[in-house]
This record gives structure tokens, sequence and C-alpha cells, in this order.
């Protein structure tokens, strides 16, 4: 079987396997939770999973509700995220904030976590849970330090990255490394694993941002500008404000309702911001790529690989 053919069909079960467990009294939640999961998304984290599985010795019946767990996870992040920064499309439809409204999103984002949770118990994996806790944890801890430092200018790369470590990054790593754990690698590899996909996570996040400016918006799924226009300083923007165009990117800052952000998109070009950026993207890359490269020959490599090549070319 093509090593393609072997994830899809895996990813396939996932997404079977969420729709049983997203099953609840409520049939509006249950109708809202399915069609999110229905509107696709690239399923990154539970593929890290399952390739994870692959280093060990690797049993579907094990590796699919992990994924799952993982995927509900995002899931819930997700629909928070969209609370938060009152987002109306994501994957290319309605978010659940924007038709059922932000008190119904909160609980069918809280749904999600217990549901992921009753994966990892029924697997009776204590110390999973904790992992699993701590990441969550992370991702909350980064998300209000990135509400805090809202339109403050004198954010720097470091904070950014620390930012974006706990809020995208941490999954990542840890996506990988259950997998691996589960299927009874040692701790070793799951540490390698755990620290290639920390480097991926850290460089998706970095592209997520870039595309919040450049990209196509009907492609990217998503409403661009979004984070500048909530004050949410980004690495163009960082870079942007630090040298001779500060002036400049303040003002536009201010402007970004009455001209759609077209002059902050200016500043981020014409500083080389914007350029930087994708040039810290393309060095945590490498840094994964170099970390990848020690690991064992085989299907999980290959596929660790092809994740890493798509990245700074990806659209969406
Ligand atoms: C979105 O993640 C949140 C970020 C970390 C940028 P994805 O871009 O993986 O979302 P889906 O699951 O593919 O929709
Ligand atoms: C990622 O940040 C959010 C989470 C990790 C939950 P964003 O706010 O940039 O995510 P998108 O762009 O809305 O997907
Ligand atoms: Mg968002
Ligand atoms: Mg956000
Ligand atoms: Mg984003």
């Amino acid at each position: 079987m093509e090593h393609k053919d072997f994830l899809a069909m895996e990813l396939n079960k996932v997404e079977e396997h969420l729709l049983k467990t997203l099953k609840t009294r409520s049939k509006m939640v249950e109708a809202s939770l399915s069609d999110f999961v229905k509107s696709g998304g690239k399923r990154l984290r539970p593929a890290l999973t399952i390739i994870g599985s692959t280093f060990g010795d690797y049993k579907s019946e094990v590796a699919i509700p992990l994924a799952s767990a993982i995927e509900i996870i995002h899931m819930a992040t997700l629909i928070h995220d969209d609370i938060v920064d009152d987002a109306e499309m994501r994957r290319g439809t309605k978010t659940m904030q924007s038709t059922l409204g932000k008190n119904t999103a909160v609980y069918c984002g809280d749904f999600l976590f217990t549901r992921a949770f009753m994966l990892i118990a029924d697997m009776a994996e204590v110390e999973m849970m904790k992992d699993l806790s701590k990441a969550i944890a992370f991702i909350c801890d980064s998300e209000i330090d990135q509400n805090e430092q809202k339109y403050d200018q004198t954010v720097d790369v470091r904070k950014y990255l620390k930012r974006i470590g706990g809020k995208t990054a941490a999954l990542f790593s840890l996506s990988i490394a259950v997998g691996a754990h589960k299927a009874g690698c040692d701790r070793k590899i799951t540490s390698k694993l755990s620290n290639v996909c920390k480097n991926i996570g850290m460089a998706f996040q970095i592209i997520d941002d870039i595309l919040d400016f450049t990209g196509d918006e009907k492609t990217v799924g998503k409403p661009l500008l979004s984070d500048a226009k909530q004050g949410i300083f980004t690495l163009p923007i960082i870079y942007s404000l630090q040298g001779s165009y500060k002036e400049e990117t303040i003002k536009a800052i201010e402007r970004i309702e009455r001209d759609n952000g077209e002059s902050l998109l200016n500043c981020a070009v014409k500083s080389g911001g914007l350029d930087r950026t994708k040039r810290l993207g393309i060095k945590f890359i490498s840094k994964a790529t170099k970390l990848k490269d020690s690991l064992p020959n085989g299907y999980g490599k290959d596929a660790i690989t092809a994740i890493i090549e798509k990245q700074l070319e990806r659209k969406f």
C-alpha cells in the first residue's frame, strides 16, 4: 500500500471515530459538532499522532482513539478561539459562535474537552492525562499573554515566540509524542519526535500569521487581518515596528479599519517585516529537518519529511 493511502485510511477512521464520540443529548449541538467535523481541516495533529505511532508497534485500535482525542482538543481550542477572536468564518464555513451564538459555542468547546478526556481515561493513561492537561494549560496561558499584550508596541520577538510556543507548538509536539509513547517507543525517540514537531509547530504558526496578511481569503477559509484588527501584533508587525518604519506602522495600525489594512500590509512589506518573518519560519523548518534527519529510516520519517516540505508552500 502507498504511504499516503495508509495515512488517508487512518484519518478516515479518525473521522468516523469523531462522529461517533460526539453524540450528545442536544441534537442541535450534535449536528453542529458533526458539521464542524465534516468541514474538514487539515487533520495535521491527528496525522502526527498516527505517524508517531508507526515508530513503535502500530495498532490501529489504539492510535485512532488517541488521534481522535487530539483532534477533539484542537477543535475545542478553535471553537473557543473563534469566540475570543469574534471570527465569522473557519474552514470556509460559518463558525459556531456566529451561527449558534457565543454562549452555546462556549459549552460546545467545553463539551469537546470532556469527550477528549473520556477517550484518554478509557485508556487508563494517567500520565498522558497529565501531559494533555499541561499542554492545554500552556495554550491558555499563552492566549492570556497574547490578550494582555494587545496593542503593546514593545512586544518583541522573544515574547512572540514564547506565545506561539504555547498556543500552537505545544500541541504539535504532544500530538506525536502521545502516539509514539503509546506504541511503545523509548524516551529517546519519543523526545526526538516531540522536538521535531515543536519546530514544525513554530513554523506552522509563523506561516499562519503570514497568511493572515498575505493569504487569499477564500483559500485560507478564515477572515484575513484578523490578528492586526484585534491589536494582536504578530511577527510581521513586530519587525515592522522595530526599524525606521515605526511611526508609519503605528499610523497604519490606527487606520486599519478605514483602509482595510492596506497601509499596514504596505509597511510590513516595505520594512522587510514580512521577509524577516518568512526567514524565521524557514529557520524553524530547517531546524525540524535537521532533527528529523537522525530519525530511523522508514515510513514515519518519510511522512514527517513530507509534512515539513509542505509547510512553507502552504496556502491554507
Ligand atoms: C488553526 O490550526 C489554528 C492554528 C494553530 C493556526 P489549523 O490550521 O491546523 O486548523 P484546521 O484544523 O486545519 O482547520
Ligand atoms: C491559533 O491562533 C489559536 C489556537 C492555537 C487555538 P489563531 O487565532 O491565529 O488561529 P486562527 O488563525 O484563528 O485559526
Ligand atoms: Mg483566531
Ligand atoms: Mg486567536
Ligand atoms: Mg491565525
